[in-house]
């Protein structure tokens, strides 16, 4: 019943969305080497992101943190969160390029846009690594496993799935960050970052829904299973990677594991999560992409209740 919704919805012909996100781009994007303020202070009551959404957040290991602690620990989880897209960004940049060559269709604006999008997220990666260097700090590795992924994901992922991933990759961070724009208690620079990438990540959201709620109504079962699994398993890294005990080490924490354990199970930082997961959920509901055995897994990943 829901899922007829997105489906039935009359959706803009696939060459007219990218015409129109060309059009977008060519009037609102951002060149963060001259156009983030790097030298700009960093005032050293200032947070670096939401207090809110620090994983420890309202704990009694927070709470028995002295204000210039949580300062850093709200630097050292900013810093893994953009190490995190930084990982992310390079996979998808992967993607589109992998489609961009299968098409051959450079002239058409679907493909247009997927090189305008690549041109996006390389400047996007290399704003992330510019502040984190500028704050001061060094970028988180992955997990092995990740990594070696990573590697395959580009082949592993084609039409649905690689959507899904897609849109689970964009738009938790999108709402978080839509959040500390607003954050008066984040760092200005901090907040200049998510900026920029909140304008031109809802081009890559807009692509990627189209792209998605296209796709949906003509995908096998097979494709639509491997779409669901897709979405629940990026829900579950996604979450991993926000409790990252390198992070709790680095600020000095004696027992990272005991602080990651204590984060997964933090309500504050539960709540962050349903309240970033909103948009996405409901949309995945729509095309049919919850439900089933994957269930579990988006449970245990902390999105959904
Ligand atoms: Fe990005
Ligand atoms: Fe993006």
């Amino acid at each position: 019943m829901v899922r007829a919704t997105a489906l039935d919805q009359k959706r803009l012909d696939k060459e007219q969305v990218a015409a129109k996100l060309l059009d977008a781009s060519a009037k609102h994007s951002f060149d963060p080497v001259h156009e983030v303020d790097w030298e700009q202070p960093q005032p050293s009551d200032l947070f670096y992101a939401t207090p809110e959404h620090i994983s420890l957040y309202g704990t009694p290991l927070w709470e028995r943190m002295t204000p210039e602690q949580r300062i850093e620990l709200s630097k050292q989880e900013i810093v893994n969160i953009m190490s995190m897209g930084i990982w992310f960004e390079t996979i998808l940049m992967r993607m589109l390029l992998k489609m961009a060559y299968e098409r051959h269709r450079p002239e058409s604006r679907h493909v247009q846009y997927a090189y305008t999008e690549v041109a996006d997220e390389c400047r996007h990666s290399l704003m992330f690594i510019r502040m984190i260097e500028t704050v001061g700090a060094r970028p988180y590795g992955r997990p092995g496993y990740l990594n070696t992924l990573g590697r395959y994901v580009p082949v592993l992922l084609q039409g649905a799935p690689m959507w899904v991933g897609t849109l689970m990759g964009e738009e938790i961070v999108d709402v978080m960050q839509r959040e500390m724009i607003r954050d008066e208690r984040v760092q200005p620079l901090v907040r200049q970052v998510s900026k920029i990438h909140v304008i031109e990540e809802t081009r890559h959201v807009k692509y990627a829904r189209e792209a998605l709620a296209r796709r949906i109504p003509r995908a096998g079962r097979l494709e639509r299973e491997h779409a669901r699994l897709v979405a629940a398993e990026s829900a579950v890294v996604v979450s991993e990677f926000m409790v990252n005990p390198a992070v709790y080490r680095r600020v000095g924490i004696t027992d990272p594991a005991a602080a990651r354990h204590l984060a997964k199970r933090n309500e504050h930082h539960i709540e962050v999560k349903r309240r970033a997961a909103a948009k996405v959920v409901p949309f995945f509901e729509e095309l049919g992409l919850m439900g089933g055995p994957a269930m579990k897994r988006w449970r245990l990943s902390g999105f959904v209740a």
